[in-house]
């Protein structure tokens, strides 16, 4: 079956699918994304990524490109024609397109908006899961406004090819404080040893997290503590547990923290148990 894409209005295959050379997003990654997990052909917490997603545009002074519920049909048709039963659905949106000028647009330049859709096997994240996964640390030098869910991630491309040349799949950014920011591509946990499950605070210093959002009510509903703190890279190669969390990942327990093991250096039993009882408590579309 072909890979199908929409752009701009249009459902092409991938090898026609394009965007303009003077796309802002391509020009100044003016734009902003968001990544839905699909899990059985259904899109996972899609309400909250369009919240957030409205809020990023919001920030940014982009307009919707269309209203929500266009873009609820345009997402469920792309995952429908590529079959996407377990994958995650892309949706991107930029300024549009206009002569490159570094200021915003003429008034009327219609966003630009591409939505794509890719098959994850679950085996083999399931694999990741089981084994448990190496993170890396990298200072963060990223902008001050990484809440807002940017395309703009060269930092996170480096540091996550850092972490693959060091054989880790994720790399945490610490801040000047030495501080866990959050992950390139996810957000970052511990478990104490008093079984307090530990995260930073969703201010500007990190994406709020739909997964880290969902995960505080299957806390709730497991009577575990949470504590909004930062933590340091020393606390956390201390932890009990360590785990990160997002879209594609859901709950991920890590087990090697620059190389040295988190725990026992196997997976903790409750990012295990919060993984196994996540979708209880994620919402279906
Ligand atoms: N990444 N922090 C960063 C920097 C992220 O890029 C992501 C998501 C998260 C977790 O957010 P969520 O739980 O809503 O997926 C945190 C997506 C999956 C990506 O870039 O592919």
């Amino acid at each position: 079956m072909p890979r199908i894409a929409y752009v701009n209005g249009r459902y092409l295959p991938h090898r026609a699918a394009a965007v303009h050379v003077e796309d802002r997003g391509y020009q100044f990654a003016d734009g902003v994304y968001e990544v839905c997990e699909v899990r059985a052909g259904r899109l996972i917490d899609q309400r909250r990524h369009m919240e957030r997603l409205q809020r990023s545009l919001s920030e940014l002074r982009i307009a919707m490109p269309m209203p929500l519920r266009a873009l609820d049909v345009v997402l469920h048709e792309v995952v429908r024609r590529n079959a996407v039963r377990n994958g995650i659905v892309y949706l991107q949106i930029t300024r549009g397109v206009a002569k490159r000028d570094h200021p915003f647009p003429p008034a009327g330049t219609r966003p630009a908006l591409v939505v794509t859709a890719s098959r994850i096997d679950p085996a083999r994240t399931e694999a990741f899961a089981t084994g448990g996964i190496a993170v890396i640390t990298v200072p963060d030098n990223r902008w001050e406004r990484v809440d807002i869910k940017s395309i703009a991630l060269l930092p996170n491309v480096l540091a996550k090819q850092a972490a693959r040349e060091q054989g880790a799949r994720e790399a945490w950014f610490v801040a000047a404080d030495g501080t866990v920011t959050e992950g390139a591509s996810s957000n970052a946990w511990i478990v104490t040893a008093d079984n307090e499950v530990v995260t930073r605070p969703a201010d500007h210093s990190i994406l709020r997290g739909i997964t880290r959002t969902v995960l505080l009510d299957v806390l709730r509903a497991h009577d575990l503590t949470l504590v909004e703190r930062s933590f340091t890279v020393a606390e956390a190669m201390a932890a009990r547990e360590a785990f990160i969390t997002s879209a594609s990942q859901t709950v991920m327990p890590v087990v090697r923290i620059d190389g040295r093991a988190v725990g026992n250096g196997a997976p903790g039993l409750i990012a295990t148990a919060l993984r196994a009882d996540f979708h209880r408590f994620a919402e279906e579309s």
